[in-house]
């Protein structure tokens, strides 16, 4: 009778620790690093069937997986919008924030931002017989910009009426389908909707929109996740990593 008292505590506490392993995570969560993104943004993070991370795939996926390797776990991406992402780090939901995000001073007051890693500005896309050359000539033209992006930010401070769609995808059909005149985005990714969409253009305006950094965003009360990832972003942009995931994935 006592032995079987003796198993049979043995087995409550085998199954306790289980649930408890299970209900923290346990090891397995140890060995993860949970990125946020919005993969609505090509060349840095889209769907396709094989990405660098399971169906993810772009620049930022791929620099995501190498600081999973580097610090060894496993990097796993949490797909949201855009306008999400800060909060889910903030709420330690992930542990990174990598988007294409660029770094500004209402952010950085949320969350930390590692070394820049790429420099972007934003563009106009009209059609190929649009007459819109500059910035102002938005004026009075029917303007779609992203939801939460900094081009949003940029119409918003010109003083311009625009529209705000939740998808780059979605702003492109409009001008497509001529239910709108110019789109503004991130210059890379404007590059890739006018390679994928005939009859769009990129109007440029360097005086009326300066450039921007992207950076990898971190809760402010994980500086040693901060400091690995500033390392390890520093190493692949000193040994041209960067440079050459973001002509790879430019050119597809
Ligand atoms: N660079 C812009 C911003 O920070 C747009 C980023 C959009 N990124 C994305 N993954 N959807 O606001």
């Amino acid at each position: 009778m006592k032995k079987m008292m003796k198993k049979l505590a043995l087995a409550v506490a085998c199954v306790t620790t289980v649930a408890m392993f299970a209900a923290c995570g346990g090891k397995e969560e140890e060995n993860v690093i949970k990125f946020g993104t919005n993969a609505e943004f090509p060349p840095f993070e889209f769907v396709a069937a094989n990405g660098v991370i399971g169906e993810y795939d772009g620049i930022d996926m791929a620099i995501a997986k190498n600081i999973g390797d580097e610090i060894g776990k496993t990097a796993q991406i949490e797909n949201m919008e855009f306008d999400s992402l800060l909060l889910a780090l903030q709420n330690g939901q992930v542990d990174a924030v990598i988007a294409g995000m660029t770094i500004d001073p209402e952010r950085a007051e949320e969350v930390n931002f590692s070394v820049p890693y790429y420099t972007a500005k934003q563009v106009m896309i009209v059609k190929e017989d649009s007459t819109i050359a500059k910035a102002t000539d938005m004026a009075d033209k029917k303007i779609v910009v992203i939801q939460g992006y900094t081009g949003e930010s940029c119409v918003k401070e010109m003083g311009y009426a625009y529209e705000a769609f939740k998808k780059g995808s979605e702003a492109i059909m409009e001008l497509v389908n001529g239910k709108c005149d110019v789109v503004v985005i991130d210059s890379a990714t404007a590059q890739k909707y006018v390679g994928d969409n005939e009859g769009l253009k990129i109007v440029e305006d360097a005086e009326a929109f300066s450039s921007e950094e992207y950076g990898i965003a971190v809760n402010k009360k994980n500086t040693e996740l901060l400091e690995q990832i500033n390392e390890i972003l520093t190493k692949m942009i000193e040994e041209g990593t960067i440079n050459e995931l973001s002509a790879k994935y430019s050119e597809q």
